[in-house]
């Protein structure tokens, strides 16, 4: 069943645990993630990436996306993640997303809040969620990429301005996370957490979360992280059954049988992440 972000976020928010957000970029990408999230009973957020967008085309993300929160009883949402523009993301709404980001981390705060008014003022209006981004997370996601040293922590001061001003549903927050493969062990400002969720009472957002030791995540959903997003450990789980199969299969031309075990490979990686994040049983 295809749910607003607001819907999902707010219990979560009020239950204290994470709904993962997984990136998805085909079928048997969706297909995992959604038989992995019936299997454990968990509300589950699909979402399309400035990249994901490009490979599939907004048309088919969509139709698979609303297909397969259609077909099943979990409540899913399908986001569109680190929206970049006004256009885009109206382009996303009117394809039937029932969540979009708006990411205006690139300009001031000021810059950020207008942004974020606009595509509020159409979302909102039209029922769709909107997540917002505040200081500036790390790493390469698909095209966008920002620097270790432009990387900013959020203010929370900051923050609690920004959600007067927009009253944006979640807000995704920089406290040490980085997207892709990280270097060394990522250290959590777990302190920042917990003084934006005190100063803020409302859902947030982890990116770059792959790589994260278990064990933090854990801290960080205590805190009050809400929405946690997973690209690159899934990659990481796909490939994996990719080229184990090939190894054993090296003469096997058939997409179906190379792709069924990536499929498997990067459900047990979702069935995992679901059980760290507090999600099972939550539908
Ligand atoms: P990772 O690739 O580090 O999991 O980050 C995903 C993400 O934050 C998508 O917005």
């Amino acid at each position: 069943m295809l749910v607003t972000g607001k819907e999902l976020l707010q219990d979560a928010h009020k239950n204290n645990y994470a709904v993962g957000a997984f990136n998805v970029n085909n079928m048997e990408i969706v297909q995992a993630i959604i038989e992995a999230a019936e299997e454990m009973n968990s509300p589950v957020i699909l979402q399309a990436s400035q990249g994901g967008l490009k490979y599939a085309g907004v048309e088919y993300i969509a139709a698979l996306g609303k297909l397969a929160a259609e077909k099943t009883k979990v409540p899913v949402v399908l986001h569109l993640d680190h929206g970049t523009d006004f256009d885009q993301v109206m382009l996303c709404i009117r394809h039937g997303f029932s969540s979009v980001m708006i990411d205006g981390s690139k300009f001031d705060l000021n810059g950020n809040i207008a942004i974020t008014n606009k595509v509020i003022e159409v979302a909102h209006a039209v029922g769709v969620s909107v997540e917002a981004e505040l200081g500036k997370i790390g790493g390469t996601e698909d095209h966008i990429t920002v620097d270790e040293k432009d990387a900013v922590f959020t203010d929370p001061n900051e923050a609690k301005r920004f959600v007067e001003e927009t009253n944006v549903d979640s807000l995704a927050i920089a406290v040490g996370t980085a997207h892709g493969v990280y270097k060394g062990e990522p250290k959590l400002d777990f302190d920042r957490i917990k003084i934006i969720k005190e100063m803020l009472n409302m859902p947030l957002v982890l990116h770059g979360s792959s790589g994260v030791p278990d064990e933090a995540i854990k801290k960080a959903v205590s805190l009050g992280i809400n929405k946690i997003n997973i690209d690159t450990d899934l990659r990481i789980a796909f490939a994996k059954g990719i080229k184990e199969f090939l190894k054993k299969n090296p003469d096997n031309i058939d997409p179906r049988k190379i792709l069924t075990p990536a499929k498997e490979a990067m459900k047990e990686a979702v069935k995992a992440k679901m059980t760290i994040f507090g999600s099972v049983g939550r539908a």
